[in-house]
């Protein structure tokens, strides 16, 4: 098997052609291998393979040529060493942090993340005897002083869902660095387009690709990515024991979508920008948050840390959640959706969808206000998506 995860030409050639696989007959389309497993030609060679001393595949549940081709192009996308495929974002997530932790250790987490990133930090952990301390994203000295000797992973999610909050990456690496921890980062929000927490410092990256990477709300995904050794280490053998695996035909629909992100993400971050200007002074949004306007509270942060804004925008309702529900309900054109990142403009309620779960505190401490919800910029054009969000806000 051609090895080479790293880049070979710039960003778009490489989500195109990096990391194929080409079969002896010399598809132009990478194919689909809708295989569980794969023959030896001998019980000599069959044992090798098991052993690792010969190359190639075994058996779905740890690898597959597709699957193979998706992880290896998304190592050329975040420019990492070595990534593995999961079934979902959260999969993705849990085994990131299953994997560096045991009984006793403990795990620092930013609060504000999306509800079931908070529920595997702050409820699945602890019942598996992993402490976790929840601090403020913002506040560097909160990290400083939630650190224990016991701590082995810090984990955060920036910008974060739902309420667009950003964390300084590389000044919590170091953080992770001094106290002997790995930082995992969900980066689901940027993509690799516009943020890159390894070049920032973060060990581990994690995403849903259920979001943006496939970007047309077919199927699940997730994908962790970190040096060889980290992956070797901490997630190979957990993933290949456990599991949590990504179908073929998922990594083929999510391969072939990394071909079209660049353009996708562009054009909804620029639609996204200006929708953001449109609504950002209208009499019934009490706040709007958006990276990449400078009234975001971390907007330095943001421009030292990234290269685009978001395909996102968080808007606080005037009213609460009577106004809220009238906006949704007043839309068109816009979908209510729990989902993101999609071609369709989607638009959620995270205080009754996504962090439905928690309570009133503690869906303040994460931002979620009863006002608040997130909208995903899609492809569709620009007049007709502020025409529809104008229109329904003029009626709350
Ligand atoms: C920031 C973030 N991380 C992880 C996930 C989980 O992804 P999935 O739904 O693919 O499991 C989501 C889903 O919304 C998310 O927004």
């Amino acid at each position: 098997m051609p090895d080479a995860n790293a880049r070979q030409y710039r960003l778009e050639t490489d989500l195109v052609h990096a990391g194929g696989l080409r079969s002896e007959f010399g598809e132009t389309s990478e194919a689909l291998f809708l295989t569980q497993g794969h023959v030896y030609s001998s019980a000599e060679d069959c044992e090798a393979r098991f052993k690792g001393e010969s190359p190639g595949f075994i058996y779905a549940r740890f690898s597959n040529p597709t699957v193979t081709m998706f992880e290896r192009r998304m190592a050329a996308f975040e420019g990492a060493e070595a990534a593995r495929a999961t079934a979902s974002g959260m999969a993705a997530v849990t085994a990131a942090l299953m994997g560096l932790v045991k009984a006793g250790d403990h795990v620092v987490s930013s609060k504000a993340l999306f509800g079931s990133c908070r529920y595997v930090v702050s409820e699945l952990l602890p019942r598996f005897g992993v402490a976790s301390t929840m601090v403020d994203g913002p506040d560097l000295a909160a990290w400083r002083a939630a650190v224990r000797p016991e701590t082995k992973a810090l984990f955060l999610e920036s910008p974060a869902n739902p309420t667009l909050e950003v964390i300084d990456i590389a000044a919590v690496a170091e953080i992770a660095k001094a106290a002997g921890a790995k930082l995992i980062v969900d980066n689901v929000f940027s993509t690799p387009l516009w943020q890159r927490p390894l070049a920032l410092g973060a060990d581990c990256v994690v995403y849903s690709a259920t979001k943006h990477i496939d970007g047309q709300g077919r199927c699940l995904g997730g994908v962790i990515l970190g040096s060889q050794e980290f992956i070797e280490t901490h997630v190979h053998t957990l993933l290949r024991q456990t599991g949590p695996s990504m179908s073929p035909f998922n990594a083929w629909v999510l391969l072939k979508a990394l071909e079209t992100l660049p353009i996708r993400i562009e054009r909804q971050t620029r639609t996204a920008g200006e929708i953001a200007e449109a609504l950002a002074g209208h009499p019934k949004v009490a706040r709007l948050i958006y990276p990449g306007r400078a009234d975001h509270p971390q907007a330095e942060i943001i421009k030292r840390q990234m290269s685009g804004g978001s395909t996102l925008i968080a808007l606080d309702v005037a009213g609460g959640k009577p106004s809220a529900f009238r906006f949704l309900n007043g839309l068109r054109l816009v979908k209510i959706s729990n989902n993101l990142g999609d071609a369709k403009s989607l638009i959620t309620h995270p205080a009754t969808t996504t962090h439905q779960r928690f309570t009133d505190e503690e869906r303040a401490e994460m931002g979620v206000s009863p006002g608040l919800v997130r909208l995903s910029v899609g492809l569709e054009h620009r007049d007709d998506l502020v025409e529809d969000l104008t229109r329904a806000l003029d009626a709350v």
